[in-house]
């Protein structure tokens, strides 16, 4: 209850644009403030070097320039520029090639058809370079044009994208089916939205079983898929079953975000396992920012101890 209260407040504070300028102006004045223990910083660069120290910790990653909702095509398009001036400063840097991005942040929202072209532009870029380029999964709102637009650039040949399964939504079984009929890779995560009940899965147990469920599917009949949870128990729970099933531990990976137990990444790492670190940067940090405190309210005395600290 407690938490389903808590991730409403968080995503109504998300769309305040007053607290967002407050937080873009304060958030990220110094190294040490309270964003950017899940947040690698503003600029391309920050994020590189955040990736070197996971490379040197054996972590895979995944970069993410923050950004989504755009209204305007305008917008869209600056945001494809940006994304594909990020491909040349990864490709230049050396570190991993492998990028998440949103719909509505190449312009979903304004026209599909232009949002699909920018994709495309990105994809043009980063596919013959050997990225691997994983569109995240939005509100339900999204759900049936994201998996839409992904089919489509599958029948035209584009195999280096993955595609996202929220547990939380009841359709989610019947798209994993589809999607592993298609030969898709997917990430299975809990999901980050707050849902209507004629959709979603309102208690966490809930959200949890359809989780397990899933993830066993995936983990015996998917494709690469990536199990991206923070949850102790959910892990061993995959744990257990890959050494039952003699699944090989490179067939999968585990997947986390950036600045959030870390001691399970490295952890998992020395027994073996795969782990990506989403690494999300960029200036359009705060509705992310918000939707990770909405997940545990703990972090909010963190961030508070961070905004204290700063006024000293
Ligand atoms: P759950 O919320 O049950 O938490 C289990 C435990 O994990 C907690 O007890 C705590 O220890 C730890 N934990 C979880 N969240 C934490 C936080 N914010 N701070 C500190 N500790 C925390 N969602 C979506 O809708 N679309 C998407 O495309 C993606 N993409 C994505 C990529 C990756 C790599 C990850 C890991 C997650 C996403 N998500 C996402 C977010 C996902 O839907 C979900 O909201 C969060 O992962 C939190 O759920 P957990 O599965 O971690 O478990």
């Amino acid at each position: 209850m407690l938490d389903r209260a808590a991730k409403t407040f968080f995503q109504l504070l998300a769309r305040s644009g007053t607290l967002k300028k407050l937080a873009s102006r304060y958030g990220m004045r110094r190294s040490e403030s309270f964003a950017r223990r899940f947040i690698a910083g503003e600029a391309v660069q920050e994020a590189i070097d955040a990736a070197r120290v996971l490379e040197a910790r054996r972590l895979r990653l995944t970069l993410d320039l923050l950004g989504e909702s755009v209204t305007n095509l305008e917008e869209a398009e600056a945001a494809t520029r940006q994304y594909l001036a990020v491909v040349d400063a990864v490709v230049q840097s050396g570190i991993e090639r492998n990028l998440s991005l949103k719909l509505t942040q190449l312009g979903i929202d304004v026209d599909k058809a232009s949002a699909v072209d920018n994709l495309r532009k990105i994809l043009e870029r980063a596919e013959p370079a050997g990225f691997f380029v994983r569109v995240d999964m939005e509100s339900s709102a999204y759900t049936d044009v994201t998996l839409e637009i992904f089919e489509t650039l599958w029948s035209h040949g584009h195999r280096q994208i993955g595609v996202v399964l929220q547990s939380a939504l009841r359709r989610s079984e019947a798209d994993l089916t589809r999607m592993n009929a298609l030969g898709a890779r997917v990430r299975l995560v809990k999901g980050a939205y707050k849902e209507p009940k004629t959709i979603a899965y309102q208690d966490k147990g809930d959200v949890d079983a359809a989780y397990e469920r899933m993830m066993k599917t995936l983990l015996t009949s998917g494709h690469s898929p990536a199990i991206a949870t923070h949850d102790p128990a959910m892990i061993d729970t995959a744990r257990r079953w890959v050494h039952e099933r003699h699944v090989a531990r490179d067939a999968f990976e585990f997947q986390m975000l950036y600045g959030i137990r870390r001691d399970l990444q490295t952890m998992l790492v020395s027994e073996g396992y795969r782990v990506r670190v989403y690494v999300p940067f960029g200036r359009e940090w705060f509705p992310y920012f918000m939707r990770r405190l909405g997940e545990r309210p703990a972090n909010v005395s963190f961030v508070i101890r961070g905004i204290v600290g700063e006024q000293r």
